[in-house]
């Protein structure tokens, strides 16, 4: 007779100590990469394991494929909310928001379907494929003419993305359009993921959250309420103003359900800021990874720049309709997701009783975070696991993103595994392959990028390169 989950033991994890729990294991240098710490952690009690950080409540951490298969498909209904931060408080944006909202709510299952049908679905994406195949080529113009100049790449990826979402979104861009007081919109989105994504005391002892010791919740507030006001004046109270006239983008489809009563206006601003929270920086750290990851290898570098040589030959920009001509470019993408998920730590809450992961309890109320980081560098499923070989992803058709292989799964997986992955595996690589076709990347004075290329990451609201990328792109003829 199987055992009552109740009375199976929990999982093994540090003992914490009174009031901060294991809290200690993530101040200081750690507080930038509890990945990498909950990663030594499982080394010593285990694939699930548990611990208590600080007062916020019990976490359990899965770090292997099996346990995160057993998590994300066995007890994916039960892993139905997220942990919600402090700062996901503030004007009260998690309790209308697509990432916060648990699986129940209709406001979450409406906007899924609404991402699913206008950014995922194959006819949709088609539809847009000409927008992002003007801002690549845009973009690669624009490293052109800066050639010899060094470029913090990731601001210039992230301004290319911000458009694409945008034209998407409202059909104009947005990157350099300034919100109230004159900030630029894209400087603003950064601000925001900053103050969004720094350690945060309130989160760990959650009696101190009236308090807001530090001030994030008010600084994310105010940068909050600035883009909602963007969002209000510039796009909805246009729109509703005009004279119905069809642009077939994504703002049309929410003012529809709007006049239908459906969708409220703060509900629709929240969800624009999601999708540009949810898009903006994945997307762009992804490239900046890779951009990375290839200059610190200069064989790799050589081989995926032939490729484009030889694929593209002397067309002048690369189209998304040639992305299936490359791929090694594909293997590199895929390599960078494995090596540094932007998301490395799934982040669910249980929200029914009786559950059970690996033999041991896993209560109602508990926090479970599936360490993607930890599981693509398992040793047991990856040869050579700290090395950057794209090769391992060639003729690999398990790697798909979709597939039951738990070793591999940046997107997630299970009913909230991201909506996004359609949209970011045909923009990521052209991106890419657009910075890459015809320009050479050097670093700045002439270092040997091999030897200076930086690789250290800081955990934020994705994983980051410590060091912004800065590199000189050099056009080639
Ligand atoms: C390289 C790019 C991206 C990566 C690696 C990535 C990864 C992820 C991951 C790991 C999750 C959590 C899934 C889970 O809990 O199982 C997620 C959630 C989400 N992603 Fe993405 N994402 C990317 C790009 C995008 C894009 C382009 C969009 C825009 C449509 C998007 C929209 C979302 C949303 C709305 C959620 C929350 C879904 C929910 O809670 O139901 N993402 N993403």
């Amino acid at each position: 007779m199987p055992v009552p989950a109740a009375s199976l033991p929990l999982p093994p994890g540090p003992v914490g100590l009174p009031l901060v729990g294991s809290a200690l294991h993530f101040i200081g240098p750690f507080s930038r990469s509890p990945h990498a710490v909950l990663t030594r952690l499982a080394e010593t009690y285990g694939p699930i394991m548990s611990f208590r950080p600080g007062m916020a409540g019990n976490f359990v951490v899965v770090s292997s494929p099996a346990a995160a298969r057993e998590a994300l498909v066995d007890n994916d209904a039960a892993l139905a909310a997220r942990f919600v931060p402090d700062v996901a408080r503030a004007l009260d944006h998690s309790s209308e928001s697509l990432f916060f909202l648990p699986n129940s709510s209709p406001l979450w299952k409406q906007h899924r379907a609404t991402v699913g049908a206008h950014m995922s679905a194959a006819r949709s994406l088609e539809r847009t494929r000409h927008v992002r195949d003007r801002h690549a080529r845009g973009l690669a113009k624009s490293m052109r003419a800066r050639s010899g100049t060094p470029v913090v790449v990731g601001e210039a990826v992230l301004g290319s993305v911000l458009d694409v979402v945008s034209n998407i979104l409202f059909s104009e861009d947005v990157g350099d359009m300034r919100v109230q007081g004159g900030q630029l919109f894209k400087d603003l989105m950064v601000a925001v993921l900053e103050d969004w994504t720094r350690p945060n005391v309130s989160d760990a002892f959650p009696f101190l959250a009236p308090t807001d010791l530090f001030g994030s919740r008010r600084r994310v507030s105010r940068g909050l309420a600035k883009l909602y006001k963007f969002f209000d004046d510039e796009f909805i109270e246009r729109r509703l103003g005009a004279n119905g006239e069809n642009h077939g983008d994504l703002l049309d489809v929410v003012l529809a359900r709007h006049t239908m009563s459906e969708l409220t206006r703060s509900e629709i601003t929240k969800f624009f800021t999601d999708m540009f929270l949810a898009t903006s920086n994945t997307s762009r750290i992804t490239v900046e990874w890779a951009m990375a990851l290839l200059l610190k290898h200069p064989d790799k570098m050589k081989k995926v720049q032939a490729e484009l040589a030889a694929s593209i030959r002397s067309k002048e920009f690369v189209e998304e309709s040639e992305l299936n001509k490359l791929p090694y470019l594909d293997a590199v993408v895929k390599e960078t997701l494995r090596l540094q998920p932007p998301a490395p730590l799934l982040p669910r809450m249980v929200v029914v009783d009786g559950m059970s992961l690996g033999g041991f309890s896993v209560p109602i109320g508990t926090y479970v975070l599936v360490n993607l980081w930890a599981i693509g560098r398992d040793p047991a499923v990856w040869p050579k696991p700290e090395e950057f070989l794209p090769e391992r992803f060639l003729g690999n058709q398990a790697a798909d993103f979709r597939g039951l292989d738990f070793a591999y799964k940046p997107f997630g997986a299970g009913r909230r595994m991201c909506p996004g992955l359609d949209f970011a595996t045909r923009l990521v690589p052209l991106l890419l392959a657009s910075i890459l076709h015809k320009i050479e990347w050097r670093l700045p004075g002439g270092m040997a990028p091999n030897k200076y290329v930086d690789l250290k990451d800081r955990y934020s609201m994705v994983l980051e390169l410590a060091k912004p990328l800065n590199a000189v792109p050099v056009s080639m003829p």
